[in-house]
């Protein structure tokens, strides 16, 4: 039996819309996904804005019911059995607040033990053990307004665990966080693996999926369109070859001008700092490279480096959600 286990999930919002001739629009968020999330396991769903991440995992955290399918959770099922569901796991939804900014970390994590019925002394030992997991043993008196966003992410993770449960559902953890703050909370998620927690992680970085994810679920517009380990979804792209040129300044009709051409599978533009980079996907790698450098030419924009490289896993991503990352 796996941890995690969905077959064909569907939700649907309905929305209203407009105000004088006020009409229904139904919105399909996740569309008839399946996959399932083995014990121990730190599975990545990986996806765009709006692919339906957090609408997954609303379903499977019990927080929202299903239009259709199924979904079950350490054999329960998250509808009929979600009062089964709910002690057994944790989560922690991207930006979220719920924290006492003007407790310290300890108090705060007194105060959701107890809420969470905790016994006493286990909660003792816990809180002196979670402290140590997401790095914050010796700063545990400071009250949280003077945290970096960092530290409150880490506290959060603490949080989710004082009941000490099997499954954790962390919806986009490392969003707004800075570099560094990032790769401490992504440590935090490696040990937590280490501890036999299953983790259904979410995510839109394609590098944070590739550096902890033992499997990868790609989601778009509410499909998985792969699922696979971060290897075997770099040979989705393993043809391909990468142009990157440095422009400044390239407009829409360039681009579309460039992914007219025969040989070329995407393009897709990103911004750095004063400039940009030109990502282009071909199948006949460099020799493509003089008819780009003619196009860009003849639309006269300014270039800097150009490079050909080896496909990365973001460039199996790109490809597989067509250019929308
Ligand atoms: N409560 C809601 N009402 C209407 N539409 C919603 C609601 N929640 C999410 N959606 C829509 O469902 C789609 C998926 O959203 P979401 O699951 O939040 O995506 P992600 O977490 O991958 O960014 C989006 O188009 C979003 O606008
Ligand atoms: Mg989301």
């Amino acid at each position: 039996m796996d941890a995690i286990e969905v077959h064909d999930l569907h939700r649907v919002f309905r929305a209203t819309i407009g105000t004088i001739r006020r009409r229904t629009k139904e919105v399909v968020a996740v569309d008839g996904i399946s996959f399932g999330v083995r014990d121990g396991e730190l599975f990545g769903l990986l996806g765009p804005n709006g692919a339906g991440k957090t609408t997954t995992v609303k379903m499977l955290t019990t927080l929202l019911i299903p239009t259709s399918g199924t979904a079950a959770v350490l054999g329960h099922d998250v509808v009929k059995e979600a009062s089964a569901i709910r002690p057994r796991i944790g989560f922690i939804f991207g930006g979220e607040r719920g924290l006492y900014w003007r407790l310290s970390a300890k108090d705060n994590l007194r105060y959701f033990a107890d809420l969470y019925h905790v016994d006493p002394d286990v909660a003792k030992r816990r809180i002196s053990e979670l402290l140590e997991l997401v790095g914050l043993a010796g700063r545990e008196d400071e009250k949280v307004e003077g945290y970096s966003r960092g530290m409150r992410q880490r506290l959060h993770i603490a949080r989710c665990l004082l009941h000490d449960p099997q499954v954790l559902f962390l919806d986009e953890p490392t969003m707004g966080l800075d570099p560094v703050g990032a790769r401490e909370l992504r440590q935090v998620i490696r040990d937590l693996v280490a501890q036999e927690k299953t983790v259904l992680l979410t995510t839109h970085y394609m590098f944070e999926a590739d550096a902890l994810c033992e499997r990868v679920a790609v989601i778009n517009h509410g499909k998985i369109v792969a699922l696979d380990t971060p290897e075997g979804l770099k040979r989705h792209a393993e043809d391909l070859h990468i142009v990157e040129v440095e422009v400044f300044g390239i407009g829409h009709e360039t681009v579309d001008q460039l992914r007219q051409m025969p040989e070329v599978d995407t393009v897709s533009v990103e911004d750095r700092d004063q400039k940009q980079a030109l990502l282009i996907h071909s199948r006949i790698g460099s020799a493509i490279v003089p008819q780009i450098l003619h196009s860009l030419d003849g639309n006269g924009i300014r270039m800097g480096k150009v490079s050909v490289r080896e496909p990365t896993l973001e460039d199996a991503y790109v490809r597989l959600v067509g250019g929308a990352a």
